[in-house]
């Protein structure tokens, strides 16, 4: 039996697991991210996690036919490096060579939401679907463009990077992590609506919100179920710039459905109603026409099972 491994890089912690050529998960082993240790300890966690899963596991190293992985960041997926990435501190590194010298076997790399959208798109949500554009709601916003099956690059790397549409008008726009102003990300992520309980308790509007204890996306989105109307605008922002943002992407690319994962898609259909609500404006008919705007289900298991992925879609 062949099997392929996945890797879903994340700031905190380093996702394996071994999957079969139908991507069903096998194995999964899961280890810390030494961030603060810098550039060379991440890579060595990823390289000593990868060959630890396999060897825990009862197969061989001679089954595997690849390891994929997933990264945040901005890459050059052909040349296999890390360019910049807002979360972890990696810059111009050759991540896919040193994976490759450490494991003596097929690496390739590619964004996290590009793999999380390739494993839904594969085995989740979009299972049958051969084109669908996903976003993931967490840390970042983070985007992956499926067409005909396959994960959409661009030229160098950067398709897909959804989080950084510039969408947010001037006058209401703030910087980005990427430097930039009026990201999506700046709005639409857990740190966003984060951002802007802060500012709305910094502003004394009248809410049940509070920031004395570290809140949590999850609290605002919660607040705002319960009626809380400073919580629901916040929401409701965040709503409108994703259903604005498909809106565009559904007359650039016409895809047959959108899958929304990451944390702040467990608030579940009281977002998705507004997102839908949003698109529905915003969308000529015959690019809406059966366009399906719906829950990821792979959960924390989409990056690793889509970047195993990887390696079974590019041997085909
Ligand atoms: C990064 C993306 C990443 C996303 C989710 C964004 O800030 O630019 O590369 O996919 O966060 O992690
Ligand atoms: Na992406
Ligand atoms: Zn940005």
């Amino acid at each position: 039996q062949k099997i392929y491994v996945g890797v879903d890089v994340g700031g905190t912690a380093i996702k394996v697991g071994i999957c079969d050529a139908e991507g069903a998960l096998l194995h999964t082993y899961e280890g810390p991210t030494e961030t603060s240790k810098g550039a060379d300890a991440i890579l060595h966690n990823i390289a000593q996690y990868a060959r630890d899963i396999v060897d825990q596991s009862p197969f061989e190293w001679e089954q595997v036919e690849g390891v994929g992985v997933g990264i945040a960041g901005f890459l050059d997926i052909p040349k296999g490096f890390v360019k910049y990435s807002a979360n972890l501190p990696l810059k111009n590194v050759d991540l896919k060579g040193f994976l490759e010298e450490k494991l003596q076997v097929k690496v390739l790399i590619n964004n996290d939401a590009n793999v999380a959208a390739l494993g839904e798109a594969w085995a989740g949500a979009g299972k049958g679907i051969g084109n669908c554009v996903c976003y993931t709601l967490g840390t970042g916003v983070g985007g992956g463009i499926i067409i005909n099956g396959k994960i959409v690059e661009g030229f160098s790397g950067m398709a897909g990077e959804l989080g950084h549409m510039a969408i947010v008008p001037d006058l209401e726009a703030i910087q980005c992590g990427c430097g930039k102003m009026g990201c999506l990300e700046t709005v639409s992520s857990a740190t966003g609506i984060i951002r802007m309980a802060k500012d709305a308790v910094a502003r004394g509007d009248r809410t049940s919100l509070s920031t004395v204890d570290n809140i949590m996306a999850k609290d605002v989105i919660d607040a705002a179920k319960e009626g809380d109307e400073v919580a629901a605008r916040i929401v409701a922002r965040a709503a409108y710039y994703l259903g604005r943002s498909m809106a565009q992407i559904a007359v650039v690319l016409n895809p047959e459905c959108f899958i929304i994962g990451g944390g702040v898609s467990k608030a579940g259909e009281y977002l998705f109603a507004q997102i839908r609500e949003v698109f529905e404006k915003y969308t000529q008919d015959e690019a809406k026409e059966n366009v399906k705007i719906i829950a990821a289900i792979l959960g924390n298991n989409a990056g690793v099972v889509g970047a195993a992925g990887l390696i079974l879609k590019d041997n085909k």
